[in-house]
């Protein structure tokens, strides 16, 4: 695989305490009133506490290789890594607990542990192949969400606040799984096959669990609510024009997950949010390579 790329790098993360309560519940429409919005978030948030764990021990199964090759910052950027998902998970077991207890079926939670209790029969270098592609699928989802304000200006506060901190968090630790995958000599055809996968998968997921609870709100059906699809999806700033070139980029040559620099969009956040959050752990810096 391609090396060169091994100077492009996070300009540093730490794992936060993010100052939110989601305890007592949330509108179930809390982004921008709109049933198609809120409901495709929430179903991406039934998918996040299962696969979250996923790549934790996907990744941290290769931290000692990893210390044992002297690479201490990669080392240090694994347990940032699993420190940060370890938050994503909980806040987001906290939300879908509530949407859970509103009455929706967590259908893509069961599909994703049956596909995961069958990963146990791949190598753990298979296992870390498929985090780095949902990785890249939540970083280009986060760089979406920084970029694009019209993407989170109807939120309801609270939640907007729990959507910007995991992107920005899925931005700053974007090339961790990658970068472990590269250090363990991991090749690009397989990357590739599980990428191409993960994408129709992910795309089948998202739609299933998203018409699950639309349809049980009595929204399915709505013209109002593929409108709002239609404009969310192919609307000026539409999510797949977005998307699209990002997600080609993965299956470029040399390809690495910081040759797209959106440090500038963690930093915009960081100073937007500084009083959101606390910092659990020092914040990690890298000078340029
Ligand atoms: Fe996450
Ligand atoms: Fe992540």
């Amino acid at each position: 695989m391609n090396t060169t790329a091994s100077a492009l790098h996070t300009d540093g993360m730490t794992v936060r305490h993010l100052d939110v309560d989601i305890s007592q519940g949330f509108p179930i429409y809390w982004n921008n009133n709109d049933a198609y919005r809120s409901q495709l978030l929430n179903a991406l948030s039934f998918m996040f506490p299962v696969g979250e764990q996923f790549f934790i021990d996907s990744v941290r199964h290769y931290a000692q290789d990893v210390a044992a090759q002297g690479d201490t910052q990669l080392a240090q950027d694994i347990k940032h890594f699993a420190g940060q998902e370890a938050t994503h998970r909980h806040l987001h077991q906290q939300y879908n607990d509530f949407l859970v207890a509103k009455g929706y079926t967590p259908w893509v939670e069961e599909a994703l542990k049956r596909v995961i209790r069958l990963t146990r029969f791949f190598s753990p270098l298979s296992k870390l192949a498929i985090t780095v592609c949902y990785e890249h699928f939540t970083a280009i989802l986060g760089d979406g969400l920084l970029r694009h304000p019209s993407w989170s200006e109807g939120m309801a506060p609270t939640m907007r606040t729990i959507w910007l901190w995991h992107a920005a968090e899925e931005s700053e630790h974007k090339a961790v799984a990658f970068d472990t995958y590269r250090a363990m000599h991991g090749g690009y055809g397989r990357l590739r096959a599980f990428y191409l996968l993960i994408s129709l998968e992910f795309l089948v997921y998202a739609f299933v669990q998203s018409t699950i609870m639309l349809l049980k709100d009595g929204q399915f059906f709505k013209r109002q609510t593929w409108g709002s699809a239609l404009r969310f999806w192919l609307g000026r700033e539409g999510i797949l024009w977005h998307t699209a070139p990002h997600w080609l980029a993965f299956l470029k040559p040399g390809f690495h997950p910081w040759q797209h620099d959106n440090r500038a969009l963690v930093a915009r956040w960081r100073a937007e949010f500084a009083n959101a959050y606390r910092p659990l752990t020092p914040q990690t810096t890298r000078s340029p390579a």
